[in-house]
């Protein structure tokens, strides 16, 4: 090891300070200098103290900030010189979140790193959506898939697999290619009428939920322009939103009361 300097990889969760992890908080707070993204809030930034200095190296889509190795790079010269590195990430660092990556690269130049769990997208959009991942009899099981296709690329999903109706499937960056994914998860096998959810800024003051068919899924996101963050969730836990949403914000349910008599018999 180089020095006492540690990389704090910290997950944010889904923007919310109350959702945050204590550890995570403390850490915040005592940082010398916090290296965050574009999907941290503006609510959780606002918990660093105002003489800490902050570095923004978020990225959108087809236009970086900075290269990710050069993030890496960032976070090794910064361990030179500072004592507590903070990299914050939106969710959690492991899911999706190229925090592998940058403890990779820390483990390989001598720089210790310690990982903060966050509540990722897909189990806090879905508690604010009231939809269970799994539910006795619905789902016993759930998978996390990316639905972005690299450079241009077909998506390279086991389809077979993933049309599964005792599994739920939560899809992330999905939504450029929600229309092919819906379609051959039906050619493969998963009924046109499952049930589907689109959350937009999720478990936040902006959410937006968007339930229906999925064979309809992309001509509703299309006319309700849905924009990301974006969590798609299918299957049949879906069809108990309509009685388990608590939060009350953005709702909006095609066939309600048929998708959950269809999907929930009671
Ligand atoms: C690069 S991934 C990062 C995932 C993150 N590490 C996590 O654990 O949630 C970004 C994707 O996460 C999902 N996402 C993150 N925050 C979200 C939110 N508040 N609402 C809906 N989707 C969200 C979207 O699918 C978005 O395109």
């Amino acid at each position: 090891m180089k020095s006492k300097a540690c990389v704090y990889l910290l997950g944010t969760g889904p923007g919310d300070p109350d959702l945050l992890t204590v550890k995570a908080l403390r850490l915040i707070q005592q940082a010398d200098v916090v290296v965050y993204d574009r999907l941290v809030s503006d609510d959780i930034l606002q918990l660093i103290p105002a003489g800490t200095t902050r570095i923004y190296v978020g990225k959108r889509s087809g236009q970086h900030t900075l290269a990710q190795d050069e993030i890496n790079a960032l976070l090794v010269n910064l361990a030179e010189t500072e004592r507590a590195i903070v990299r914050l990430k939106g969710g959690d660092p492991f899911i999706f979140g190229r925090g592998s990556e940058e403890a990779w690269y820390l483990a390989k130049q001598g720089v210790r790193f310690e990982v903060i769990p966050g509540i990722t997208a897909a189990s806090a959009c879905t508690s604010y959506a009231g939809i269970p991942l799994t539910h006795r009899g619905l789902a016993n099981s759930v998978q996390f898939v990316s639905g972005h296709a690299q450079n241009n690329q077909p998506l390279d999903l086991d389809w077979a697999s993933l049309a599964d109706e005792n599994r739920t499937l939560v899809i992330y960056m999905g939504v450029a290619n929600i229309g092919y994914i819906s379609r051959q998860l039906i050619y493969a096998g998963l009924p046109a009428n499952s049930p589907a959810a689109a959350i937009e800024n999720g478990a936040s003051r902006r959410q937006r939920c968007l339930i229906c068919e999925l064979s309809q899924l992309q001509q509703r996101v299309t006319e309700e322009d849905l924009k990301a963050p974006v969590v798609f969730v299918i299957g049949r836990v879906v069809s108990l939103a309509s009685e388990l949403e608590w939060f009350e914000h953005g709702l909006v349910i095609d066939n309600e009361s048929e998708l959950h008599a269809q999907h929930y018999p009671s």
